[in-house]
């Protein structure tokens, strides 16, 4: 399984990708994960990224390209990955392209209202678990039981631009990986638990 989530900030990409990977057995690779855990370690890397992040654009494409090669090549992802976040231009999905061969590209869709209500209410765990504030009232996370955090670039303003972003330079890739032959539509709203069942249907109808 070589798998691409698409979706807008908050689609639930990451909720579903952490529970995809366990299922299936491969790793979770989430280029925004990479680029915050730089961020926190204070590498030139995290440096040069937080100036994008912080105003919700794009880390630019080598950067990012680069990144997710050098991740790719790892031996754990020679039977499969899952990429959440990755590409995010056409640019990234033709490099992607030259080194990896994607087999299903999921594409969660949500409206624009529910998304914001979703990045307004979630909060994180460093173990990669995220939570939303009307589901779980606790701060501290059911898996590890380390201190539940809200992202810096989930203020509204940020989340206002990082949707333009999607607009424009995502969510072209759609009519891409359409044309691929490799795209599968899921209906984001579900419930989660509906979501991933609609996921593992397809992947295991084409896999
Ligand atoms: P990234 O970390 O990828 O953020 P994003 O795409 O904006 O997506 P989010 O992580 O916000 O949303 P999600 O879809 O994962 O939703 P989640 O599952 O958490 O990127 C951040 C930044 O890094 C970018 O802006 C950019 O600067 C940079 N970057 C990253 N990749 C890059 C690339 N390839 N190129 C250039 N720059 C890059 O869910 C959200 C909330 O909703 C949670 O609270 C969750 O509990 C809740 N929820 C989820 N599903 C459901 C459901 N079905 N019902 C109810 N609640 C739900
Ligand atoms: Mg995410």
């Amino acid at each position: 399984m070589y798998l691409v989530f698409l979706g807008a900030p908050g689609a639930g990409k990451g909720t579903q990708a952490t529970r995809i990977c366990e299922k299936y057995n491969i790793p979770h690779i989430s280029t925004g994960d990479i680029l915050r855990a730089n961020i926190k370690e204070g590498t030139p890397l995290g440096v040069e990224a937080k100036k994008f992040i912080d105003k919700g654009l794009l880390v630019p494409d080598e950067v990012v390209i680069g990144l997710v090669k050098q991740r790719l090549g790892e031996k754990d992802c020679e039977k499969g990955f899952l990429l959440d976040g990755f590409p995010r231009t056409l640019e990234q999905a033709k490099a992607l392209n030259e080194f990896a061969k994607i087999s299903n590209a999921i594409n969660i869709c949500v409206d624009e209202n529910l998304v914001v209500d979703r990045i307004a209410g979630r909060r994180m765990c460093k173990c990669g678990e995220s939570y939303h504030v009307s589901w779980y009232d606790k701060d501290t996370c059911a898996k590890c039981g380390s201190k539940l955090y809200q992202r810096d670039d989930d203020k509204e303003e940020t989340v206002k631009a990082r949707l333009e972003v999607y607009k424009k330079q995502t969510a072209p890739l759609i009519e891409y990986y359409k044309q691929m032959g490799v795209l599968s539509d899921v209906d984001g709203a579900q419930e989660m638990n509906k979501v991933f069942e609609d996921i593992v249907r397809i992947l295991d109808d084409n896999n």
